[in-house]
């Protein structure tokens, strides 16, 4: 889809104007999810999901159905749990006076009620937000008057389909704080252009053949092939060495995979992952396309969540703005498993937390990918200080490979606007 080339302007990402508008217009406005359904399995079980002022409590309440609450004591606006925290409440009792509600958000407590003679149980029960659950998570929307999830996810539960994606468990969490404005941190992750020169070291960048879709107005794609040699590759690669390749991160220790006669390495290797991960986790996969199957497929739901939703690389990303800093924001990254058929699914992993210069690589768990990621983290400071040090004042896209930055960009500005905030620039 064109969506113009006119240039992004560096204020989007320098101006704290424009930082306080999104909190103030956007962040306010979107569904966002906030944690995982197993975060809260139980009744009484609670998440706390911050983003810059806006702070939500989410509650499995007494008959099993989740709620969220604006995390803010009726009294004098105390939050009622911690930002970031998460664990099991009986009931919510506010720190600072002891104002308490139930799981379903009534006031069953006000220590000397005969002083407040105008509260009333209805006028201070615990205001609720929009909450929703899809693709196993739990979303939330800060305005009353946001439309469903479902109509603001458009093509989403329609393409996950077939993907099973609500049937997987949170294997891996990471949360690492990143160099850039939220912005700049999400688009280094909406387009593959980067890869040949970024990612040069790890040969990434043989293999870059992908496509791009936007689904308006808050979805986009890309579709990044695995397993095919790149037409800008000046010597093709033999079948064998595409697998050789393909297998690289491969645990040690395995035997090399030997490729039958005639079969190419992307068909043979999709049999292989299908195998393997069926032998893991107890389930079928062999009904999976290739692509489903090996392929990086990314979707974006406006403004801030990632999923890709294939089989081999099942993760969800997502990226906060750091209300302390403009030119930083926080990254969570998770790995997604088949839940098996048979057998116990662990609780939620603790959340690894890494500072900007802590490597990706700490965390075993997503294995050779750590130093793919550590490649991207160097552009971002690198980025963030040319937006302030350029001559010309805002950065040109791609028409087709840089599609989706553009309309996340756009896609802010309807909300600003939509806000009555208009830009300087
Ligand atoms: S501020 Fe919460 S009880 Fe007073
Ligand atoms: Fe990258």
């Amino acid at each position: 889809m064109y969506l113009g080339d006119a240039d992004v302007p560096y204020t989007n990402y320098t101006s704290a104007e424009y930082a306080q508008a999104e909190y103030d217009h956007m962040w306010s406005k979107v569904w966002q999810w906030a944690c995982h359904v197993d975060h809260i399995p139980e009744s009484g079980d609670y998440y706390v999901y911050d983003v810059g002022p806006h702070s939500a409590l989410i509650v499995r309440t007494t008959d099993g159905t989740i709620k969220a609450y604006y995390n803010a004591c009726m009294h004098r606006g105390t939050q009622l749990r911690g930002a970031g925290t998460c664990g099991f409440a009986a009931q919510f009792k506010c720190p600072f006076h002891g104002w308490t509600w139930s799981l379903d958000g009534d006031l069953v407590d006000l220590p000397d009620r005969w002083d407040f003679p105008h509260v009333g149980d209805e006028t201070h029960r615990l205001p609720q937000l929009q909450v929703d659950v899809f693709a196993g998570f739990v979303w939330v929307n800060f305005d009353p008057d946001a439309a469903p999830l479902q109509d603001y996810l458009g093509v989403l539960p329609a393409h996950f389909a077939e993907f099973d994606i609500d049937d997987r468990y949170v294997e891996a969490h990471l949360r690492k704080r990143l160099p850039a404005n939220w912005k700049a941190a999400a688009e280094a992750f909406l387009e593959a252009y980067h890869v040949r020169e970024t990612h040069a070291t790890g040969k990434l960048g043989d293999e870059v053949t992908t496509q791009y879709d936007i689904f308006p107005p808050n979805i986009s794609r890309f579709v990044h092939t695995s397993g095919l040699d790149s037409p800008q590759r000046p010597v093709p690669r033999t079948e064998q060495q595409i697998l050789a390749h393909l297998t690289r991160n491969l645990r040690l220790g395995q035997e090399p995979l030997q490729l039958p006669e005639g079969m190419r390495a992307r068909d043979f290797y999709a049999k292989y992952v299908q195998g393997e991960m069926s032998k893991k986790y107890g389930r079928d996969f062999s009904h999976l396309s290739e692509s489903l199957t090996l392929d990086s497929i990314e979707y974006f739901a406006f403004p801030n969540a990632f999923f890709f939703p294939g089989l081999q690389l099942g993760m969800v990303y997502r990226f906060r703005p750091d209300p302390n800093s403009i030119d930083h924001s926080y990254f969570d990254l998770l790995m997604l498993r088949p839940r098996p058929l048979d057998g116990e699914v662990p609780p939620p992993p603790e959340v690894v937390e890494l500072d900007v210069d802590d490597s990706y690589t700490l965390v075993p768990a997503f294995g050779g990918l750590g130093k793919v990621y550590d490649e991207d983290t160097s552009n971002m400071a690198a980025q963030t200080r040319g937006f302030r040090s350029s001559r010309k004042r805002g950065q040109t896209l791609g028409n087709y490979q840089e599609v989706r930055a553009r309309h996340l960009q756009q896609r802010v500005r309807e909300f600003l606007a939509a806000g009555g905030f208009t830009p300087a620039d």
